[in-house]
């Protein structure tokens, strides 16, 4: 029973935030004259020691005590008697828990959210750097239309942006206290929620006390804003470890962030990538994992509830190591903008560029100019060329009206240049989304 009761060894992470949400508690209880001053003083005090010992780590975890809230009570009712065992009046465990995996979570949110913003900046410093820098843009992986290098990762800037508005959505909406809705029902004790409430940064007390000891939606929106955030990471490192085969050679990473194999001595491998790519799995496990457990559950509370905190904290460790690892990679990345270019005009890249000179210069329909192009390619393809070697005598005896300007479009940079459309990949356009990103991010 003990072994699969106890929730000790991994719920006295919560340490401080049950620490500060007694401290909080017992303040409340004196002002309301439900303990004497001298009562709160000692509970405090012995609070304040409990705190420093297992900062030290000098404090011994009983594992008979079930978990952390029982530990930390038991050993302020060893210290200060009598005092300590008033503490838990008008409160719960159920109330005590929601508590402090509300305050836990709130915490990494704000760390994580942290974590964001550097990786935000890292990025924006490498767009900048290649704002103008051509590679092949893809689609289905297949070569598609030349972009610039700056405005591939802008786009993974735009996703971690929303992400970070999620996190902070997240953080909102759970910022509401649920301590004192006792067990499930509320107390006839007259405590003060509102002041509670505020002395722990909440917006207000939950309005419903069933919902307070019950609910864990919280967590499962940390869980699924982690998901698609981590979702967002793994496609990047997907592109990382893509881009540093040696086939494609579109990037280096630094050796911090690679390893070498044991038998191949040329091989430098993206661990860190594929990594970031793995762990994914594990974080959208979780989020599965806390959904199944909260399906099917009578109100209020229910001891399942006490799986929800190894999937928070695994999320919540993992999410800060791939974040981390990512903003590493993206530091130290070196593009080898030589091949990127080399590929960007490769696949006929500019052929949409061929067909809208078709459309702006001639006047034909798009549909035609399409069909009028891709005869156009199949000429190249069928010469070995690309479409900008091919002669004007060649482009003309599939569309006997081009003239010489049409080169003019052809080239990757000519390409990428008149892409000015809001949110296109013109050198201008990355730089000034840059720009307002850095502006935004202050
Ligand atoms: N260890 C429990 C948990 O994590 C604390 C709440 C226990 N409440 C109870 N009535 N048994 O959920």
């Amino acid at each position: 029973m003990q072994e699969i009761n106890a929730s000790i060894g991994f719920d006295k992470r919560l340490w401080q935030q049950d620490i500060a949400g007694s401290k909080a508690h017992a303040r409340m209880l004196a002002a309301q004259a439900i303990i004497s001053e001298a009562e709160r003083d000692a509970i405090l005090a012995g609070l304040d020691s409990i705190a420093e010992e297992i900062a030290s780590g000098s404090f011994s975890f009983s594992t008979t005590s079930e978990d952390i809230h029982l530990n930390i009570e038991a050993a302020l009712a060893e210290r200060i008697g009598e005092a300590g065992r008033r503490l838990h009046t008008a409160r719960s465990r159920n109330d005590q828990v929601a508590l402090d995996l509300r305050l836990w979570v709130r915490d990494v949110l704000d760390e994580l959210d942290a974590q964001l913003l550097a990786l935000l900046r890292a990025l924006l410093n490498q767009a900048e750097r290649y704002a103008a820098s051509p590679m092949p843009g893809f689609t289905h992986l297949q070569i598609a239309q030349p972009i610039t290098f700056g405005h591939h990762l802008l786009a993974y800037v735009e996703m971690l942006g929303r992400d970070r508005a999620r996190f902070a959505d997240c953080r909102a909406r759970l910022n509401e206290c649920p301590l004192g809705a006792a067990a499930l029902a509320g107390t006839s004790f007259p405590i003060d929620r509102h002041t509670t409430a505020s002395a722990l940064g909440f917006a207000r007390p939950m309005a419903n006390s069933l919902d307070a000891v019950s609910s864990r939606d919280f967590a499962l929106e940390f869980l699924a804003t982690a998901a698609i955030c981590a979702t967002h990471l793994s496609r990047f490192a997907e592109e990382i470890v893509i881009w540093a085969s040696a086939p494609f050679h579109f990037v280096r990473l630094s050796d911090a962030f690679t390893t070498g194999s044991s038998i191949m001595p040329q091989k430098r491998n993206p661990d860190a990538a594929e990594l970031v790519r793995a762990k994914t799995g594990r974080i959208n496990g979780n989020l599965v994992a806390l959904l199944t457990v909260m399906k099917g559950l009578p109100l209020a509370y229910a001891k399942d509830m006490q799986e929800d905190k190894e999937p928070v904290f695994d999320t919540a460790d993992t999410l800060a190591l791939c974040l981390a690892a990512t903003e590493g990679m993206v530091r130290d990345l070196e593009a080898n903008e030589a091949a990127m270019r080399r590929w960007a005009a490769e696949g006929f890249a500019t052929a949409t560029d061929l067909a809208d000179w078709l459309v702006r210069t001639l006047g034909l329909p798009f549909r035609d100019a399409h069909h009028i192009t891709g005869r156009i390619v199949a000429l190249a393809e069928a010469k070995g060329c690309g479409l900008a070697d091919l002669s004007l005598d060649e482009l003309r005896s599939v569309e006997p009206r081009v003239t010489a300007d049409i080169y003019s479009v052809l080239s990757v940079e000519a390409s990428i240049a008149s892409r000015t459309s809001y949110g296109g990949t013109a050198p201008d356009n990355v730089r000034a989304q840059i720009a307002a990103w850095r502006e935004r991010l202050g």
